[in-house]
């Protein structure tokens, strides 16, 4: 099998790599102007390869969002043709759905938009997406993973009609690329799911912003332990 992993922040990225011992490889000549990044690897029969959005070259800061998922995984899926695409990353969780900080998520059902609004018979449904995550439940529970629903949108904060549509789909995890990386995939032929670790507590006390640089450190070690885990737990199936 051949898995792709995509990531927006250099910080979630680095642990993946270097505990996968991934190599970077470098842009095709066509995708030169863009700032995302490649790694490849192998892990027992499988090929493990790697996406980060990169830096804005505006702010020099890390790539986060639909847009960059986007671009990024329409690159890695050209550059590696991949079975299976992992959206890995933080996320907000809700205490109210038992969340907690550190806790990793392993995507289930489908992946929603929760910020995209077009009350038009049909755009309204294409802007929901509602794509389809393939069932690693069996992997999921061998590595004491919880199953959740992601749900993504462009902003941190969240408006009141960004809650209605996450209490629609009674979402665990509020992140901001795993729709768009699923619409890519899909596109591709290729199957989608996603790992989410918990940095902030969306229905908690405190400002997401605050609590998102706290918890970063322990919601990247988490996770990084958990993909290489998943990637690993893979080879052991195939
Ligand atoms: N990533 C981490 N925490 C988040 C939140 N509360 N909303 C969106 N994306 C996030």
């Amino acid at each position: 099998m051949r898995v792709l992993i995509v990531m927006a922040m250099h910080a979630e990225a680095e642990p993946v790599v270097r505990e996968l011992g991934l190599k970077p490889v470098e842009t095709p000549p066509w995708a030169a102007p863009v700032p995302m990044r490649l790694w490849r690897g192998q892990i027992g029969a499988n090929e493990v390869d790697l996406v980060v959005n990169g830096q804005d070259p505006e702010t020099g800061l890390d790539l986060i969002g639909t847009q960059a998922a986007t671009a990024s995984t329409m690159l890695g899926c050209e550059a590696f043709k991949p079975d299976l695409v992992v959206s890995a990353g933080t996320c907000g969780g809700f205490a109210k759905r038992d969340g907690s900080i550190g806790k990793v998520y392993l995507a289930t059902d489908r992946v929603w938009y929760h910020d995209r609004r077009v009350p038009i018979p049909g755009f309204e449904q294409m802007a929901r997406g509602g794509y389809p995550v393939a069932d690693f439940s069996e992997v999921g529970s061998r590595l004491g993973l919880e199953p959740g629903v992601v749900s993504t949108g462009d902003s941190l904060d969240l408006s009141a009609e960004d809650s209605e549509r996450i209490e629609e789909v009674d979402a665990h995890a509020k992140e901001m690329e795993a729709a768009a990386v699923a619409w890519v995939a899909g596109l591709f032929g290729a199957q989608f799911t996603a790992l989410k670790s918990v940095t902030d507590i969306v229905d908690g006390p405190h400002p997401p912003e605050e609590e998102f640089f706290e918890n970063l450190k322990q919601a990247t070690e988490n996770l990084a332990a958990n993909v290489v885990g998943f990637v690993n737990e893979l080879g052991v199936r195939t």
